[in-house]
C-alpha cells in the first residue's frame, strides 16, 4: 500500500538553522543566516557546539495546506485575486491547479529559477474568497459569511475582498517576491487580476520565543494549538483577515504601566497581570481588594478572553506589515470554524478595548482555507 507522507503540525516543522539568540539580534546575521551562506563562526556560535542544520523544505502536499502545517516564517505576501465575472467553476479549478504546480515546485526546490536557489523553506496558503464562494454557490460550510460592519471600520474596498486570497511564506521577501512573481504569472494566465497585495514581516527571534507586535507586546502567547479540532471543518478552516493601522507612536508614549492595563499583560515578559510567566492563564476573574479587576475590564485580554466566548478559540498567526512611517500596523489573520466568533470578539474590543483609541481597522477579508492538496488531488479540486 501507497502511504503518502503529507506535512507534519507544527510540532514536527522544519527547525530554524540553530543561531544563538545574540547573533540574532545582529541583523546581518539573520541576512547570512537566511541565505544559508554563512559560516557558524560569522553566526558568533560556539565552535564546539553540533553543525547547524541546513534549512528544511516544507513539504507542498499533505492533509492540510503547508501554511497552517508549519510555524509561521517570518516574511509573509497575501495577495488578493479577482476572477473573470463570468468566470466558472472549472476557471476556479483550474486556475488553483495552476496554483498548485508553482507551489509544489517550488517547495521542492523544482522552479527552474535561479533566484530560488537554496531559500527553502517556503510554506503557502490558498483561500476562496465569500464573494466568489456564493457566485459560484460553492458547497462550502454554511459558517462562511461576511463580517458585519463593526463601529470604527474605515475599510478601503482597495484594500479589501478578493475571490482568491493567497499567502506566500518564506524565511526571506526575496523568496516571496520571487513567488509571488510566479504564482501572478500562473494566475494571470487564466484570468485573474491582483485585488490588493500586502507584505508583511515578523522580528527576529529566537526559536520557540514568541514575536512582538509593533506596540512591543508578544503576540500569538495564548494561541491554541494548530491542530486543533475546534479550527477545523475536516482540513478547510475559515480565515478572518484584518489589516490594522497601529498608532505605535502614541501608544508607546503611554508610561509603560499604562500600556500594561491596556493590554492586560506586562510589556517585557508577557506575563499575564495575575501570573508571572508568559505562559500563565490570565485569571479574568481576579480582583483588587477594591473590587476592580486585576486584568482590567477595558483590557485587550480580557475583552479578547476565550472565557466570554464558552471557551471558542480562533488561532492567531498575524504579522505586523510597514506601509511608510504613518502606515504601520497589524496584519491581523485568524483561523476559526466561524467567524461569528471574530464577530462577538471585535463587537466588544470596538466598544471598550483600551487598544481601540489607537487602532484603524482599512482592510478586511473573510475566506475559506481549502483543505491540503495531494499530486493527485490538486488545491480545489473538491470545489
Ligand atoms: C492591532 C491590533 C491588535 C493588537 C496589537 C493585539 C495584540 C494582542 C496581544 C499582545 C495579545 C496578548 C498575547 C497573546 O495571547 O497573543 C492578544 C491576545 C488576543 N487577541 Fe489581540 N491584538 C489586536 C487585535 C485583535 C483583534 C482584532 C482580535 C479579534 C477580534 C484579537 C483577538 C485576540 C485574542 C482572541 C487574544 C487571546 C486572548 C486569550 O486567549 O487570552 N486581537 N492580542
Amino acid at each position: 500500500m501507497h502511504i503518502e507522507r503529507g506535512n507534519p503540525q507544527d510540532g514536527d516543522a522544519p527547525a530554524r538553522p540553530r543561531i544563538g539568540r545574540r547573533a540574532l539580534l545582529s541583523a546581518g546575521a539573520v541576512l547570512a543566516a537566511g541565505a544559508g551562506a554563512a559560516t557558524a563562526t560569522a553566526f558568533g556560535r560556539d565552535p564546539a557546539a553540533p553543525p547547524a542544520a541546513p534549512a528544511a523544505a516544507v513539504p507542498h502536499h499533505g492533509a492540510r495546506q503547508s501554511g497552517l502545517a508549519y510555524r509561521q516564517l517570518p516574511a509573509t505576501r497575501l495577495l488578493a485575486l479577482d476572477l473573470p465575472a463570468d468566470a466558472s467553476r472549472d476557471t476556479l479549478r483550474g486556475l488553483l491547479a495552476g496554483i498548485d504546480k508553482v507551489l509544489a515546485a517550488a517547495s521542492a526546490g523544482a522552479l527552474a529559477d535561479p533566484r530560488l536557489s537554496g531559500t527553502a523553506p517556503v510554506s503557502s496558503l490558498a483561500a476562496v474568497g465569500t464573494a466568489l464562494a456564493a457566485r459560484l454557490k460553492l458547497d462550502l460550510p454554511a459558517e462562511l459569511a461576511d463580517l458585519p460592519a463593526f463601529p470604527g471600520d474605515r475599510l478601503d474596498p482597495a484594500r479589501s475582498g478578493g475571490d482568491l486570497i493567497l499567502q506566500v511564506s518564506a524565511e526571506q521577501p526575496w523568496t516571496v517576491g520571487v513567488l509571488t512573481e510566479h504564482l501572478l504569472t500562473a494566475a494571470r494566465s487564466a484570468g485573474a487580476a491582483v485585488r490588493w497585495s500586502q507584505a508583511g514581516f515578523l522580528p527576529p527571534v529566537p526559536d520557540g520565543e514568541t514575536p512582538r507586535n509593533l506596540f512591543g507586546f508578544k503576540d500569538g502567547t495564548a494561541n491554541p494549538d494548530a491542530a486543533d479540532p475546534g479550527l477545523w471543518h475536516a482540513d478547510g478552516t475559515i480565515l478572518v483577515y484584518r489589516r490594522i493601522r497601529m498608532d505605535t507612536a502614541a501608544f508607546t508614549a503611554l508610561p509603560t504601566g499604562g500600556q500594561e492595563l491596556a493590554m492586560g499583560r506586562r510589556l517585557t515578559t508577557g506575563a499575564p497581570l495575575t501570573g508571572t510567566a508568559e505562559r500563565d492563564d490570565p485569571d479574568i476573574y481576579a480582583k483588587h481588594p477594591d473590587g476592580s479587576y486585576i486584568i482590567p475590564a477595558t483590557s485587550h485580554v480580557r475583552l479578547s478572553s476565550p472565557r466570554l466566548d464558552g471557551g471558542a478559540r480562533m488561532l492567531r498567526r498575524g504579522y505586523s506589515y510597514d506601509d511608510g512611517p504613518d502606515d504601520r500596523g497589524l496584519l491581523f489573520c485568524a483561523f476559526m470554524r466561524d467567524p461569528a466568533l471574530f464577530t462577538r470578539v471585535q463587537n466588544r474590543l470596538a466598544e471598550k478595548d483600551a487598544l481601540t483609541p489607537f487602532l484603524t481597522h482599512n482592510g478586511s477579508a473573510v475566506a475559506w482555507v481549502l483543505p491540503g492538496s495531494r499530486p493527485d488531488r490538486p488545491l480545489g479540486a473538491t470545489l
